[in-house]
């Protein structure tokens, strides 16, 4: 069945193609991580949240890291528009009309900068606009005490925005007003583009200010409409320590989500969390736990103190940590251990495996109800290439051992501690490979008694 566009349907532009100097980056702006997601992919997700016709994303012309991204990401879902040179926001959604084509009805503008938005308000503010034919445009605003570099949305008698003046431009009094602007807009595509053409860069940036809209708006006899939000879902990324603010809000909200799936954070405060980290119920994480992107924990999995995963899945009743490390393509089974200064890394844990102390399990897959004994390492790399190191069933490896890979090891096979073990070990055999060991009678006692006299 083919899926009707949204009547009534919404468009949505991003602009990214400011310089984004005040975070004295060489990566451009958008591209900074917010959960360990760039700020324009979450931005993007959001719009594309809504179902609409078209996103488009307009970035400047050496933006091209920002393309490949996108491409690689979304294909052909989202469209490219290039602002040749950065004039300012009403000048980058200009650059954005030919990507958005026959679209008639509702055109969102987004920030790539402004991470935290959500698609319910995005939705609330497209439907207010439905709703009253009298608004041209609805604005989206906030409170702040301290509104510093932020637009201020100026108010008339009646309490309907009248204008946007921007920190630089305002006056005394205008710089006193905390109602600011998030930036975020819905406008009616027609009367967008109309008032565009209108738009001066006469203002102390010498730029084209897209809030600039508003006054042109109204006085073409359109009101503008106004929905307040909470003042941290639109917090606006200029800065190293606003995306550090921008951060930590984004952690708020996962970590509450992620409890209200039903998983138990003893100190949600210090658990770091990815945007796509998947915990399942009656997860428990201890304090001082970090999740790097594409980790997935099934139900009633503990993760003890101070681990850190990235790229991993762990199943049922599996117990992590403390101190463990899993590195990405770290697969543990059901019921396995993987206990303190274990690192693993594109390897397999099966079914009730252990590998409790000390060691490195690279490359590998581990059998079920295999041991690894402390300070096991895979010997995976010879400097040029990795090798497989694969270890049987119910197989004990005794303490200290070097598996050097590729090696196979097999079924209920024992490994004498402190071998060094490169040929591949039968089931149910013994390997031992090391120094067999020397006793000398007395000598101890000789020895003292020389050095005492
Ligand atoms: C803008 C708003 C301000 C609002 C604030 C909220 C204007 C004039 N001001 O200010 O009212 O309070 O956001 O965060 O709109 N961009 C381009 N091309 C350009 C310039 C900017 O694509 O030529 C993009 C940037 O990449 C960024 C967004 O537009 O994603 C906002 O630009 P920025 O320079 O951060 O504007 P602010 O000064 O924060
Ligand atoms: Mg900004």
């Amino acid at each position: 069945m083919k899926i009707k566009a949204q009547s009534d349907a919404v468009a949505c532009i991003i602009l990214a193609a400011g310089k984004g100097t005040r975070m004295k980056s060489k990566l451009p702006k958008v591209m900074h991580e917010v959960a360990r997601k760039p700020m324009l992919l979450h931005v993007v997700d959001t719009a594309l949240a809504l179902k609409p016709q078209t996103v488009a994303v307009v970035t400047s012309p050496d933006m091209t890291s920002v393309r490949n991204a996108l491409e690689r990401q979304y294909k052909d879902k989202v469209a490219n528009a290039i602002q040749q040179e950065q004039r300012g926001t009403g000048d980058a959604v200009k650059a954005a009309k030919a990507a958005l084509k026959d679209v008639t009805g509702t055109v969102l503008i987004l920030y790539g900068d402004t991470p935290l938005i959500r698609t319910e308000t995005l939705a609330s503010m497209a439907a207010l606009l439905k709703k009253n034919s009298k608004l041209g445009l609805v604005v989206l605003g906030m409170e702040i005490d301290m509104p510093n570099d932020y637009g201020r949305l100026i108010l008339d008698k009646n309490s309907n925005v009248e204008r946007i003046v921007e920190a630089r431009d305002a006056t005394a009094k205008e710089k006193a007003v905390t109602l600011c602007n998030s930036g975020v807009m819905a406008v009616r595509a027609n009367l967008l583009f109309s008032l565009l053409g209108k738009l001066t860069n006469k203002n102390a940036k010498n730029e084209y200010y897209l809030t600039d809209i508003v006054a042109l708006a109204r006085k073409e006899g359109h009101s503008c409409g106004m929905i307040k939000t909470d003042s941290l879902e639109l917090l606006g990324v200029n800065s190293r320590a606003e995306l550090a603010c921008a951060e930590a809000n984004m952690q708020r909200r996962l970590r509450k989500k992620a409890m209200e799936n039903g998983a138990t954070f003893i100190d949600p405060a210090s658990v770091f969390l990815a945007c796509d980290t998947k915990l399942g119920q009656d997860v428990v994480v201890h304090p001082h736990v970090v999740f790097g992107p594409g980790v997935e924990v099934a139900d009633n999995v503990e993760i003890r103190s101070f681990c850190h995963l990235e790229g991993a899945k762990v199943y049922e009743g599996a117990i992590i940590g403390p101190f463990a490390r899993l590195r990405p393509g770290a697969v543990i089974g059901e019921s396995a251990h993987v206990g303190n200064f274990v690192e693993i890394k594109q390897a397999m844990l099966e079914r009730g495996a252990k590998a409790n102390h000390l060691s490195y399990i690279g490359d590998a897959n581990v059998g079920e109800g295999a041991n690894i004994g402390a300070g096991t390492i895979t010997c995976n790399y010879d400097g040029y290439a990795k090798h497989r190191t694969v270890i049987g069933n119910n197989a004990f490896i005794g303490s200290n051992t070097a598996l050097v890979a590729p090696v196979i090891i097999g079924d209920g096979a024992v490994i004498g501690a402190g071998s060094t073990i490169s040929e591949d070990v039968e089931p149910d055999a013994l390997a031992i490979a090391r120094a067999p060991q020397k006793q000398k009678s007395g000598w101890a006692k000789s020895f003292r008694n020389r050095k005492n006299n």
